[in-house]
């Protein structure tokens, strides 16, 4: 989604901006633009497209002197809400004397009302945004104190924000500030560099600020004063950032997806290393704060996401209906933050999320919170808001995901959910030896994805009789059928080929219309109970000539002769063959897209992280 990269040093802060711009490319956006203080002058250009097209325009409006000179800016990546991706609607927005400008993520929800009110005192708009307002508002607000006025104007807004300002008339300093909307603040030496994702900062510094909620920051090239929006300073720890720069390159590989469907292995490792007792049958999972006295009290455990994350959820709920005993479910955290869900201390909830930013996810962590819910994080991003406000919660370690479709994090997020569920499972039904063989079959993951992996080659070759199709079909039951929604999704984001998920045995009860001859149906038909069930459907699709791809355990004859094409994944234990059978599915979508020539890292319309409603 939008992103966000300011910058206060000694010279060369167009360069500097268009670089972390470029680091927040995976983000997803449609335009991009850039405003730096040039003796006195703000200076702006924007283009719509990529940070490249941005590039060109700057290079070429601007004389190479302003590009060394310029000391101090602020730049943005916008993924349109207000108004569609034109130059007028990229960020950075000017007040109306045009010597304050501003970038912003999240969404002002009263711009109307606002925009009316100062339309009347004479202020000229020049774009669909609700980020102008904002820009205008600050203008108005400001008597000789850029602080003030940004303090001034954010009083008077309804929304989420994340900002970044800058005024020709207090050089050298910007002013940041977040609510709902985040903002890492990159303490370096001689300069500072303020930006929505910590991937913007790498190479600057390793030092740094996130903001809380409602947090209004000054900042100089040398100096970070922070304060609340009454104007009470606040003091916020420095934390060392942990982000493998590697982690934002390609490393040989053609897009950032396949390189992280082939980190899995290693991400996995990371994300079970130590976690796991073989002596107690248990899993260690510290940060869930949790003693076996508590984990008993738990009477239900209520799992949130949105997207892939929502998905790995699901294969949680089979996870702990199956090993702990104890009543499961999955809520799409945008329906349940609104629904005046039914929470106490005996419930636990656990976000899902990659980010640790989605909104709506946050709102539904603050809203079990305010119930009374025992609620934990599971987060990729260390240091992020849903992490901060659980409080307590498992780390992913899986690394940064850059490919705007998520694969490393799901594998990662079901295996820790096994953990959980195993730990949970301990404390209530299941004996020791049982706990051990699913600790044992939860240490062989790494392998079996690795296993699977290695199978790219052959995968792209099935994928070329599909690439050309505009429908899909994804089937599967038990835990497999949370996969079947994943491959779909996997494949919808990417390759932009219509594609349902959908149980089994659903199917014939409407979809099942839509099959004529040739349509692909890709089937989870592994050796695991239910399987008899999915290949009766398999049979039931075959008569009205699909084509059907299944993904078989290795060595399985029964499903001999059923299928047009098969992927294999190793046997093991029903719920862990979620995680390779998922690798399986990134895999096809990824050659699928790859066939059609799709922008595979940066699918049109997408974003990373979705921090808006
Ligand atoms: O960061 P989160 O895990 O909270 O993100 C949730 C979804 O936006 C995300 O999983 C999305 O569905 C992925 N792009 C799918 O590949």
């Amino acid at each position: 989604m939008c992103g966000i990269v300011a910058y206060l040093g000694k010279s060369d802060a167009p360069s500097v901006l268009l670089n972390g711009l470029r680091r927040l490319e995976y983000r997803g956006y449609d335009s991009a633009g850039l405003a730096v203080m040039d003796g006195g002058r703000m200076v702006v250009a924007k283009a719509p497209g990529k940070v490249a097209a941005l590039n060109d325009r700057a290079r070429a409006d601007w004389p190479d002197e302003r590009f060394n000179r310029a000391a101090a800016g602020i730049a943005h990546t916008r993924w349109a809400t207000h108004g569609p991706p034109t130059e007028a609607n990229a960020h950075p927005h000017l007040d109306n004397s045009g010597d304050i400008a501003l970038v912003h993520n999240g969404i002002i929800e009263n711009y109307r009302a606002l925009r009316s009110r100062l339309e009347k005192l004479g202020h000229v708009f020049h774009s669909d945004t609700d980020t102008e307002v904002l820009a205008h508002l600050i203008g108005e607000c400001h008597h000789g104190d850029l602080f003030r006025a940004v303090c001034d104007a954010l009083h008077q807004v309804e929304g989420t924000y994340g900002i970044a300002v800058m005024s020709a008339r207090d050089p050298g300093k910007i002013i940041t500030a977040r609510c709902g909307s985040p903002i890492v603040i990159g303490i370096g030496d001689g300069e500072t560099i303020v930006a929505s994702d910590a991937a913007a900062i790498i190479g600057h510094t390793r030092q740094v600020i996130y903001l809380n909620d409602r947090d209004i920051a000054e900042i100089t090239a040398e100096t970070v004063s922070i304060r609340d929006l009454d104007n009470v300073p606040v003091d916020r720890e420095i934390a060392q950032l942990a982000f493998d720069a590697s982690a934002a390159e390609k490393g040989g590989f053609e897009h950032f997806m396949l390189k992280e469907i082939h980190e899995q292995p290693e991400a996995l490792r990371n994300a079970i290393r130590g976690r796991l007792d073989f002596h107690l049958g248990t899993a260690v999972l510290s940060g869930m704060g949790t003693s076996p006295r508590d984990l008993a009290e738990i009477s239900r455990v209520v799992l949130l996401g949105c997207g892939t994350s929502l998905h790995a959820g699901l294969v949680g709920e089979y996870a702990f209906e199956d090993l702990a005993d104890v009543h499961s479910e999955v809520q799409q955290a945008a329906e349940f933050r609104y629904r005046n869900p039914i929470l106490g201390p005996h419930d636990m909830v656990v976000a899902i999320s990659q980010s640790g930013e989605t909104a709506d996810t946050l709102a539904a962590v603050r809203e079990s919170n305010q119930k009374g819910a025992f609620v934990m994080g599971l987060c990729n991003v260390v240091g992020s808001t849903i992490a901060r406000e659980t409080g307590r919660g498992v780390y992913l370690h899986a690394g940064p995901e850059i490919s705007v479709a998520s694969t490393k994090a799901f594998t990662c997020q079901v295996s820790v959910l096994l953990m959980m569920a195993l730990k949970l499972g301990r404390g209530r039904r299941l004996s020791r030896e049982e706990g051990i063989r699913l600790a044992r079959e939860i240490e062989s993951i790494p392998d079996l994805v690795a296993a699977t992996v290695r199978q790219s080659d052959h995968i792209a070759e099935i994928a070329a009789h599909y690439a050309g199709h505009e429908h899909a079909f994804f089937i599967g039951r038990g835990p497999l059928y949370p996969v079947a929604l994943e491959g779909a999704l996997k494949l919808k984001e990417i390759s932009y080929i219509h594609a349902e998920g959908y149980h089994a045995a659903e199917l014939k009860h409407g979809p099942i219309a839509l099959l004529e001859k040739g349509t692909p149906v890709i089937a989870l038909a592994n050796a695991v109970p239910g399987q008899d069930k999915t290949l009766g459907n398999i049979e039931e699709c075959r008569a009205r000539g699909a084509r059907i791809l299944g993904i078989v355990t290795a060595g399985d004859s029964r499903v001999t002769g059923l299928m047009d094409d098969f992927i294999e994944v190793p046997p093991c234990h029903p719920l862990v063959a979620s995680v390779p059978s998922a690798v399986a599915l990134q895999l096809l979508a990824y050659h699928i897209a790859r066939h059609r020539g799709c922008e595979i890292d940066q699918p049109r319309n997408l974003a990373k992280s979705v921090t808006v409603e």
